[in-house]
């Protein structure tokens, strides 16, 4: 089964074509990065309006991938090729999703094919069911594709708005065990790297700073130490990561006030704030499939990108629990795409009459 998935639900638009759920015939994702870079931060209004120039090109382009003939249209190309199609419904900002829903129930209501509403926080955990090229599978790492992962399964979604946990059953069952209380792990990633003065870069640029410091760096009494929030109450599976925000804020204040503003410090703090985040990650995952006697664990969503974030949790699994496995999808389907939209589709998805379909902001990632 061919399905046509289609992703506007933050500042990216994407479209791919992908087989039985796993197999990628196509992947395209147009990003407006760039243009909120000057403003600091996404500008909904912005990302909406390229959304609207760029879906129907970035729709074509992955039909053509897929290698349809470009003889005819792209209403023929789907009609011809396609069996299904994908959507991503919610949560998100109100003006990109709707730029993809609209589309989708448009293409739908002219093809006549079946449409099935995604919901984009659950989905990402689906990117790691999908084949990965023969390049990723040398990394040890990353080893996802939906043969390889025994159920019962601890699945962490860690990205820009969202850090939850779920219990899988099995491809289908899904039950959200815990999330934050306040901000995602993604966002403050986003901001401390706006504050260490990165821009946009985000996560990526902290990961790129910590890495300067090395793998375990010098520790002087001068060094950055930041708390590790609610790992205290063992027994919870929530996330807070506001307070950690303000202590980084704290820190660097410190730091400037003191004149120690460089380059080695900003690294420092770079590698203390990726420690600190994923210290969090890493106990309350573990702690959750420990509870729920788990074979594997799923990371999704960009923050899954994380470098430290994989090794760290490899590393403590090898030491305690060696029969985990652990799974990861390839660095480039952990951050927005229309490839693990469609794996959902095919393997959780309902299809449903394209006029009921709507753009949800606030779809719940809890009750399922
Ligand atoms: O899943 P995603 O593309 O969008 C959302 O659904 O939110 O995730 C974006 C998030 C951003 O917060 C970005 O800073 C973070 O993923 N991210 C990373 C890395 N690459 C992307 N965070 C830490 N380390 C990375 N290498
Ligand atoms: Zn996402």
């Amino acid at each position: 089964m061919k399905i046509l998935a289609i992703e506007s639900s933050c500042d990216e638009t994407a479209a791919a074509v992908i087989e039985n759920g796993t197999t990628i015939l196509s992947s395209v994702v147009a990003t407006s990065h760039q243009m909120h870079e000057k403003y600091g931060g996404i500008v909904p209004e912005v990302a909406a309006r390229m959304q609207l120039e760029s879906i129907i090109p970035t729709i074509t382009e992955s039909m053509e991938i897929f290698g349809t003939s470009s003889h005819t249209s792209l209403y023929e190309r789907i009609n011809d090729n396609i069996d299904a199609l994908a959507i991503t419904i919610g949560p998100g900002l109100i003006g990109s999703l709707l730029v993809g829903v609209e589309t989708a129930k448009t293409i739908a209501m002219a093809t006549g094919k079946p449409i099935i509403p995604v919901n984009h926080v659950l989905a990402h955990m689906y990117a790691n069911f999908v084949n990965v090229k023969q390049s990723d599978k040398n990394n040890k790492v990353t080893k996802s594709e939906k043969s390889q992962i025994q159920f019962p399964a601890i699945s962490l979604v860690v990205s820009g708005g969202h850090t939850e946990l779920y219990l899988m059953e099995s491809e289908k069952k899904i039950t959200w065990l815990g999330g934050t209380i306040d901000d995602a792990a993604g966002e403050c990633f986003d901001k401390t790297a706006r504050l260490l003065g990165f821009g946009h870069g985000g996560g990526l640029a902290i990961q790129n700073a910590a890495m300067k410091c090395g793998i375990t760096p010098y520790k002087t009494t001068q060094s950055p130490h930041l708390p590790r929030p609610m790992l205290d109450k063992n027994n919870e599976l929530n996330f807070s990561f506001s307070g950690l925000k303000t202590a980084i804020l704290r820190e660097t204040q410190k730091i400037q006030s003191a004149n120690r503003w460089n380059e080695e410090a900003i690294c420092a703090l770079s590698y203390e704030v990726q420690e600190a985040i994923t210290d969090v990650l890493v106990k309350k995952t573990l702690l959750a499939a420990d509870t729920y006697a788990a074979s594997s664990i799923l990371l999704s969503g960009g923050v899954s990108a994380n470098f430290r974030l994989r090794e760290k949790l490899q590393q403590r699994i090898q030491d305690a629990q060696p029969s985990l496995s652990l799974h990861a999808p390839p660095i480039e389907l952990c951050t927005d795409n229309a490839v693990y939209i469609g794996s959902y589709a095919f393997f959780r998805g309902t299809p449903t009459p394209w006029k009921t379909i709507n753009a949800v902001p606030d779809l719940s990632v809890e009750e399922l």
